[in-house]
């Protein structure tokens, strides 16, 4: 397969997911074969191309879906078409969550705004996988009432066993109606007091998130190799020649985009 080459793939549905993300369902003419914490590149002709992360577990079909907020060029184009259409994909690519390391732990995830999109992917294969996890705790949090991703969901999630789901939104962002909490996520995550032992943390959000929610997850003890992240750097080729995602000696696209903490703080040091 020439991974420079996009393969077409059909978009069979779309959700709205808050005013400005949508999460799109793709069938890819073709095998395409993925892990959760992989991402694939997007293009539109006349548009341009962009790196996604893919938001749902693998089924076995060449199907993914992605959540998808509306940034620029060909975000705008995407967000502009409908069921049926067309577009160009290339991947999957980079290195995935970790996933036979994580099996028989306790697993807890931490994202905010889009951050969470990546996150989904890992989340509903340890649904689907249940009895080979420990107990898993959510806490997804956003700007505001109308920016939390997937909350429909959410409280399916809640119904299994052992799984505990927060939704919480900034001060100030809330609503009328909401029964969510209200509070910065390094905050609530502090409120939850999840245990370290045998447990893995799985982060993705805004940086100042990340850096205070890890100074939360030192204070409850856990280590930077129990933490997760999948990170976001400008990328052309998804495949570790252009050099344009490089950090030091490190392509983010080829050798992430997840990353343990021990690993991201050893080649860009503190967050
Ligand atoms: C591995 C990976 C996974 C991603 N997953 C998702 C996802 O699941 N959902 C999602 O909505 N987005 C995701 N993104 C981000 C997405 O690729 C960018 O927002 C992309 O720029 C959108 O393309 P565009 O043409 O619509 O916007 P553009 O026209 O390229 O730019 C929109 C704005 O974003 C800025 N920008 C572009 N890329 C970056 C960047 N990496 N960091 C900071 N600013 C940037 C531009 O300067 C501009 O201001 C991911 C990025 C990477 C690298
Ligand atoms: S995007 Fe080209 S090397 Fe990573």
């Amino acid at each position: 397969m020439d991974l420079y080459q996009p393969r077409q793939a059909t978009i069979e549905a779309i959700v709205r997911e808050t005013p400005d993300v949508k999460t799109f369902h793709f069938r890819v003419d073709g095998e395409f074969c993925y892990a959760p914490g992989q991402f694939f590149e997007l293009s539109i002709p006349g548009a341009g191309e962009a790196p996604f992360s893919i938001s749902s577990a693998p089924t076995g079909e060449p199907v993914f879906q992605s959540t998808i907020r509306r940034a620029g060029l060909v975000t705008r184009e995407l967000h502009r078409l409908l069921p049926g259409a067309t577009v160009g994909v290339r991947g999957p690519f980079g290195r995935p969550f970790p996933i036979e390391q994580l099996r028989g732990k306790g697993l807890i995830f931490i994202g905010g705004g889009i951050g969470f999109a990546p996150l989904r992917a890992p989340l509903q294969y340890a649904l689907a996988h249940r009895q080979d996890f420990g107990p898993l705790l959510v806490v997804n949090g956003a700007r505001s009432v109308a920016d939390v991703l997937f909350v429909e969901q959410a409280r399916a999630w809640q119904q299994e066993k052992e799984v505990q789901v927060v939704l919480t939104v900034d001060p100030g962002g809330e609503a009328p109606g909401w029964s969510g909490r209200v509070g910065l996520i390094p905050k609530v995550v502090e409120e939850m007091h999840p245990s370290p032992a045998n447990a893995a943390v799985l982060v993705c959000g805004p940086p100042i998130m990340i850096k205070f929610t890890l100074q939360t997850l030192d204070r409850l003890g856990f280590t930077d190799e129990q933490v997760l992240t999948t990170l976001e750097m400008r990328m052309k080729c998804g495949l570790g020649k252009c050099g344009r995602c490089n950090i030091g000696p490190i392509y983010v696209c080829k050798d992430g985009p997840v990353f343990s903490m021990q690993e991201v703080k050893a080649f860009v040091g503190d967050f």
